[in-house]
C-alpha cells in the first residue's frame, strides 16, 4: 500500500517578552494607529538575549514530539527551516539535534524565508513517501529580532521572534499532507534581502556602518508579488487536489501583513473570518515560523473537524511561495 505523509503532532513556542506598538512609538518615529491600519499588528515577541533560534525551536520540538505520542528516539530525521540562524555553519538543525538528544537522526537546514515550513513539510513528505523516513521533525525557527534595524521604522515595526514545530509520518492519525505547491523567482532577489555576511559581501567595518546586516525590504513592490503569488499558489494547489476554494474549511495564509491576508480571503468568501487563522495582531510577522505556530494553535483549540481541509499558503524572499493542503483524518 502506497505510503501517505501525515502530521501527526505539532508544537510552537513564543519568547516571552512583549514588544508593543507603543514601545516602538518610543523607539522610532511611528504611531499605534500606522501601525494596526497599515499591518494588523499590535505587539510582536522578542526572544532574550540569551535565546537563540535553536533554543526557540528545540521548545517547539519538544512540544510536538509529545503531542505525536513518540519519544525522541522514534525520530528519523530533521528539516529546519530558517532565516535566521544561530550561525551560517554548522547547522540550527545540528544544534536542535543535539539539544533534543536525536541519537538517530540526520539533521539538515533549509532556507526559504517565509515559505520555509511550506519547503520543508514538501521534502518531509518526499521522505516519507519514498520510504526513507518514518518520522521527519520540521522545524520553523527565526530570532528576527537579531536582524532587524531598530532604526528603520519601515520595516523594525513587522518582525518578531518564535518557532513552530511538527511531526510529518508514516504512521499515526491527524492531518494528511495531500498537496503542495511551490515557487521560486530570484529576479526578485534584491526585494527582500539581508545584503552582507555571505560570500558577497562579508562582514566588515563598512557593512556594519552601513547597516548591511539587516533585513531591507520595498515594501509596496513585496505586497503586490505576494498577494498575486499566495493567489495563484492556493489555485494551483487546489486544482492539483481536484478541489474548489468552497472546499476548504481553515485558510493559514503567511502572517506580513493583514491587508494581504484579507486580499487573499476574497478568494475564500464562504470562509467567516474565524476560518481565516491570524496571529498576526499578536506576533507579527515570524518569518517561517507562522504558520507552524498559527497550525498549533489551530489544533489546539480542538476546532477541526475529520474531513476537513486545511489550506496553507506563504510568500517570503527570493522570492518564493507555496501553498499546501492538508485533510483532517479520523482520530485527530
Ligand atoms: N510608521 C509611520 N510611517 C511609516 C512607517 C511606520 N512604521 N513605515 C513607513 N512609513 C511611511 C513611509 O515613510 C511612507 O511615507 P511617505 O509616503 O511620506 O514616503 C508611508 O508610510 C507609506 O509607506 P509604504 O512603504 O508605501 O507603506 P505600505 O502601505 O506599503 O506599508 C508595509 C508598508 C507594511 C511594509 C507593506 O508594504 C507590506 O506589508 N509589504 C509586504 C511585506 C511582506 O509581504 N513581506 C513578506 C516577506 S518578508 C520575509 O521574507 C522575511
Amino acid at each position: 500500500m502506497a505510503l501517505k505523509a501525515r502530521i501527526i503532532g505539532t508544537g510552537s513556542y513564543l519568547p516571552e517578552r512583549v514588544l508593543s506598538n507603543s514601545d516602538l512609538e518610543k523607539i522610532v518615529e511611528t504611531t499605534d494607529e500606522w501601525i494596526v491600519t497599515r499591518t494588523g499588528m499590535k505587539e510582536r515577541r522578542i526572544a532574550r538575549s540569551d535565546e537563540f533560534s535553536s533554543d526557540m525551536g528545540i521548545h517547539a520540538s519538544r512540544a510536538a514530539i509529545s503531542d505525536a505520542g513518540l519519544s525522541v528516539d522514534d525520530i528519523d530525521f530533521i528539516l529546519v527551516a530558517t532565516t535566521t540562524p544561530d550561525y551560517l555553519f554548522p547547522s540550527t538543525a545540528c544544534l536542535i539535534q543535539h539539544g533534543l538528544g536525536a541519537q538517530h537522526a540526520g539533521a539538515v537546514d533549509l532556507l526559504a524565508a517565509c515559505t520555509g515550513y511550506l519547503y520543508a513539510l514538501s521534502v518531509a513528505k518526499a521522505f516519507v513517501e519514498a520510504g526513507m523516513y518514518r518520522n521527519v521533525l520540521v522545524v520553523a525557527a527565526e530570532k528576527l529580532s537579531a536582524i532587524t534595524n531598530y532604526k528603520d521604522r519601515s520595516t523594525c515595526v513587522l518582525f518578531g521572534d518564535g518557532a513552530g514545530a511538527c511531526v510529518v509520518s508514516s504512521a499515526g492519525k491527524g492531518l494528511a499532507i495531500s498537496n503542495i505547491r511551490l515557487g521560486s523567482d530570484g529576479e526578485q532577489a534584491q526585494f527582500v534581502i539581508m545584503p552582507a555576511g555571505g560570500c558577497r559581501m562579508p562582514a566588515s567595518v563598512d557593512t556594519v556602518q552601513n547597516d548591511q546586516h539587516f533585513i531591507r525590504m520595498a515594501g509596496s513592490e513585496t505586497f503586490k508579488h505576494a498577494v498575486r503569488r499566495m493567489e495563484s499558489a492556493c489555485k494551483g494547489c487546489l486544482e492539483d487536489a481536484g478541489l474548489a476554494e468552497s472546499d476548504i474549511s481553515w485558510l493559514i495564509p503567511h502572517q506580513a501583513n493583514l491587508r494581504i491576508i484579507e486580499a487573499i480571503a476574497k478568494r475564500f468568501e464562504h470562509l467567516p473570518p474565524e476560518r481565516i487563522y491570524k496571529t498576526i495582531h499578536k506576533y507579527g510577522n515570524t518569518s517561517s515560523s507562522t504558520i507552524g505556530i498559527a497550525l498549533d494553535e489551530l489544533l489546539k483549540q480542538s476546532q477541526v473537524k475529520n474531513g476537513e481541509h486545511i489550506l496553507l499558503t506563504a510568500f517570503g524572499s527570493g522570492f518564493t511561495w507555496g501553498a499546501a493542503l492538508l485533510t483532517a483524518g479520523d482520530g485527530l
